[in-house]
């Protein structure tokens, strides 16, 4: 299985590509997404984060019976309102931030199977759908955080405790 990539690696900063006919191959880059973002315990990730610079999105939010949404070509047709939330992303690990967004999103997409899809969205979805639509476009949370809100949080269990520093 590919790893997600993290930051520093190109593909996070390409404009991705659209899919202009949803193949075999395409089905396989989401089941390869699907198994990443599962395994990272993530609600959502694009296609650019598993190193393919292709316009897919999938995400499922942290609810009980929340579907698992697949997107290709996702795009944001309306936002409205604003939300104020703190993000963090699986290719900057242990980063979070607090970054505003629109509060409402309409956007527009195709399925797996070619057809048009149009999503109305609110609240943490509309944050989902912002950011995984960013990472097509090259950009990440950290592009749009309030700097001053930017934090580690590292658990415990990987900290490393630095050596003492020698007495002369
Ligand atoms: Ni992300």
């Amino acid at each position: 299985m590919r790893e997600i990539v993290k930051y520093g690696h190109p593909a996070l900063r390409r404009p991705a590509k659209p899919v202009t006919v949803p193949t075999a191959e395409t089905r396989k880059v989401v089941d390869l997404m699907i198994a990443s973002m599962r395994a990272d315990h993530g609600i959502g990730l694009a296609a650019p984060q598993v190193g393919v610079s292709q316009r897919i999105v999938i995400y499922q939010l942290p609810e009980e019976d929340a579907p698992l949404r697949v997107l290709l070509n996702p795009r944001i047709v309306s936002a409205k309102g604003e939300q104020v939330g703190e993000e963090g992303c699986l290719s900057l690990p242990f980063l979070h931030g607090e970054v505003t967004r629109a509060r409402e999103v309409v956007v527009k997409a195709m399925d797996l199977s070619g057809r048009p899809i149009r999503r109305r969205a609110v609240d943490l979805e509309a944050r989902v759908l912002q950011h995984e639509i960013d990472h097509l476009d090259g950009i990440l949370f950290i592009d749009r955080a309030d700097p001053e809100s930017l934090h580690w949080a590292v658990p415990e269990a990987l900290m490393v405790t630095p050596e003492p520093a020698l007495a002369e």
